[in-house]
């Protein structure tokens, strides 16, 4: 392995290179030796681009060009691409951070020839099979090497699993996957970057014609919800009616997925202000000054509870259950009325502790691998 440590970062999506801007930032800083590959999952400049660009991030050493396709192409193409690459850079390590296929891709792919694995935000848990990602992410921690999940919760699931409990023979010797608390780089980045997006956008929620505590914020595009046209048609409908009701405006920055779904199932957008999504800081932005956040994004829980907003889970089950146990969210399911009832209970919120850490989680991932590994 030598006196130095190469590093190797898979990201993809949206949620990745938001989540590892504090880890890159963190090995810039030590002047480490990594670089970055991006399977181009996403590719679409306001779901990629933007984000490098707002959080001045170095533009990946490879790009895979994958882009949209079924799951299993999707993931087939990444590990064929990933493997070549890897063998080629031979890292000693690799980060990768979540649940997508990207990250199930990457991760096979280095396991195979012997990589080491660090998977960042492990042992979440939502016990939902329709959800793509959770056998992605229940993978992907079975083949790691170093677990890091956000709180004691998720690193129980892993415990619950056996991992890190008994000794591996691996092509290093003998090895125990390592596992360390850390909290959520989510809060990192959160903290790091919300005094940017005041001064980068002094006025950015009244440009919308939105009054701060005024508004509330959706947003939904996990595919087992809005690929059924009879949960997003009662997500419009709930949305348009809690509007009316409270007498608040609904802003929802449409996910490409959901957009194409509205169109496809002919649905009706009407008295929802539906805007493209904007980069990360003009979305903190909306986030901190929203009365309410109702949204099935497992990044958006955990940024609402961060920022002191009371959140709506869309979801029958949450992964972030920290967030409601918490007392700042609330689980809405999938049905009208229920999200109403949700939304009604969850106003009287005031105030709770942070179960996603302190902000320092990306300095505490890269010291446990360097000092692991070197
Ligand atoms: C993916 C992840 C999900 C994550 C989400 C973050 C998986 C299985 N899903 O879901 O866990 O929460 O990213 O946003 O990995 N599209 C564009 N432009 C883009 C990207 C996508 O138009 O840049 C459209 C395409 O029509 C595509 C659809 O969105 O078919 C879905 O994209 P995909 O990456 O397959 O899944 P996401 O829903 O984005
Ligand atoms: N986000 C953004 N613009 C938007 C919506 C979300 O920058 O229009 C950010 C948000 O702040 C969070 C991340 O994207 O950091 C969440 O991504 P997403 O909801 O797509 O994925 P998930 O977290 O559910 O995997």
């Amino acid at each position: 392995m030598g006196d130095s440590l190469k590093i190797a970062i898979a990201l993809g999506t949206r949620p990745e290179i938001i989540k590892l801007s504090p880890v890159i930032r963190e090995l810039e800083a030590r002047a480490a030796d990594y670089f970055i590959i991006h399977s181009n999952q996403h590719y679409s400049y306001e779901m990629d681009r933007i984000f490098f660009e707002e959080l001045e991030l170095p533009k990946p050493k490879y790009n895979l060009g994958v882009r949209s396709a079924s799951n299993a192409k999707q993931i087939a193409q990444m590990m064929q691409e990933m493997e070549e690459i890897l063998l080629k850079e031979k890292p000693d390590v690799l980060f990768v951070q979540g649940d997508t296929n990207t990250v199930l891709a990457s991760a096979i792919a280095a396991h195979k020839i012997g990589i080491l694995i660090a998977h960042i935000e492990a042992g979440l848990r939502s016990f939902d099979r329709r959800m793509p990602e959770e056998a992605n992410r229940i993978i992907v921690d079975h083949i790691s090497d170093y677990l890091f999940p956000p709180t004691n919760e998720a690193k129980l699931n892993l415990r619950r699993e056996g991992i890190g409990l008994k000794e591996m023979i691996t092509w290093r010797g003998p090895f125990t996957p390592k596992i360390f608390v850390t909290g959520n780089t989510s809060v990192d980045a959160t903290k790091q970057n919300l005094d940017l997006a005041e001064e980068t956008f002094p006025n950015y929620v009244e440009s919308l014609g939105l009054k701060p505590k005024e508004y509330l914020l959706v947003t939904a595009h996990r595919a087992e919800n809005v690929d059924r046209p009879e949960v997003l048609k009662e997500f419009l409908e709930a949305f348009r009616e809690i509007s009316t009701e409270t007498n608040k405006k609904v802003i929802y920055p449409i996910h490409p997925r959901t957009r194409k779904r509205v169109e496809e199932f002919g649905l009706t957008t009407k008295g929802i202000k539906i805007i493209d999504p904007p980069g990360y800081l003009e979305f903190l932005l909306l986030q901190k000054s929203a009365a309410c956040i109702l949204t099935d994004s497992g990044g958006v829980q955990e940024e609402a509870c961060t920022l002191g907003i009371p959140c709506v889970v869309l979801r029958k089950s949450s992964d972030r259950p920290e967030s409601i146990s918490a007392g700042g969210a609330i689980l809405g399911g999938v049905e009208k009325n229920e999200i109403k009832k949700a939304f009604g209970t969850i106003q009287s919120a005031k105030s709770w502790p942070n179960p996603y850490g302190n902000g320092f989680a990306a300095r505490q991932i890269v010291d446990e691998v360097i000092k692991g590994l070197l």
